[in-house]
């Protein structure tokens, strides 16, 4: 079989953000800034780190304003230029220009999988990678980056992985599997469960939100049937691909906070906040003088 290469990136993004109301009530949780950047351009910009050309964003209703945000704006940057302001005009400009990015939309929330699968005209026959876009993974080399590297030695799916102890595991997608001979990031993947329920995981090494996944995905999502919390589930899809390819889990190096949880959104603004260039050193002086 000819080398596969990872060229598109998928974002489902249509969830309806009950976790952060009253915020995005009107306003796309992906929208949220973190520091002063909104969620998912940091998982755009993660992908484009990792050789993506092109990004497909799954949304649903309400959520154009992410469109806007990658949209050549011709208004503002008409402003900026008539003021003068060259830097903001170059981080106005840079955003559109990041990636060739489509839509399409999920009509209906009906879970995870169902979302993946929506993108599947516009992936076509090749292996993709997926990002969530709630999860944000702070890494020296893009956490996708490191899987595409991966991905490009097995040639097989794979699961960006990590340790979630006790009871929390039964927030996730959990794996059960064992070492690899070869690699020892990569995990062999025998089976998989979304959300078990606790005390019954196969083990503690849980899925967070980022996958390569092979065009074989497409078949097996548009068989499964209603799966934990009566959704189409995608680790019930890659359960489904186990029977016919390997399936890998992937330790990647970096920290994850998950901001789209209110308490892991303020962990990494103020995690972002004191490593940001020019915020960084006054946030971090006003911390130390904030009376806890
Ligand atoms: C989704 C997936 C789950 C995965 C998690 C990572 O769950 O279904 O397998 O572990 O993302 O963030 P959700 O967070 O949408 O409930």
């Amino acid at each position: 079989m000819a080398f596969m290469k990872v060229r598109k990136a998928v974002f489902p993004a249509a969830g309806m953000g009950t976790r952060f109301l009253p915020a995005t009530k009107a306003t796309p949780k992906e929208m949220l800034p973190l520091v002063d950047k909104p969620l998912i351009q940091y998982g755009v910009e993660e992908a484009v780190a990792a050789g993506c050309e092109e990004i497909i964003i799954v949304t649903g209703r309400g959520k154009t304003t992410m469109e806007d945000h990658f949209d050549k704006s011709a208004e503002l940057e008409a402003s900026l230029e008539a003021r003068g302001k060259t830097a903001l005009l170059e981080v106005a400009r840079s955003v559109s220009k990041l990636a060739k990015i489509t839509y399409t939309r999920q009509a209906e929330a009906l879970g995870l999988g169902h979302a993946v699968l929506q993108a599947k005209a516009l992936v076509g026959d090749e292996p993709f990678a997926v990002i969530l876009p709630d999860d944000i993974v702070d890494a020296n080399v893009a956490c996708m980056k490191q899987m595409v590297d991966a991905f490009n030695e097995t040639q097989s799916s794979i699961l960006g992985s990590e340790i979630v102890e006790g009871d929390a595991i039964s927030a996730y997608g959990c794996l059960d599997c064992t070492p690899d001979a070869n690699n020892p990031k990569l995990l062999a993947v025998k089976d998989m469960v979304e959300k078990p329920k606790p005390g019954t995981q196969p083990s503690q090494n849980a899925i967070i939100g980022r996958y390569i996944l092979t065009p074989r995905i497409f078949e097996m999502l548009e068989t499964i049937t209603p799966g934990a919390g009566g959704e189409l589930q995608l680790t019930d899809g890659i359960k489904a691909l186990l029977q016919y390819e390997k399936v890998y889990g992937f330790t990647y190096e970096g920290k994850r906070h998950d901001a789209g949880d209110k308490l892991g959104f303020l962990k990494a603004t103020v995690e972002f906040a004191l490593k940001h260039d020019d915020l960084g050193p006054k946030f971090r002086e006003w911390l130390k003088t904030f009376p806890i």
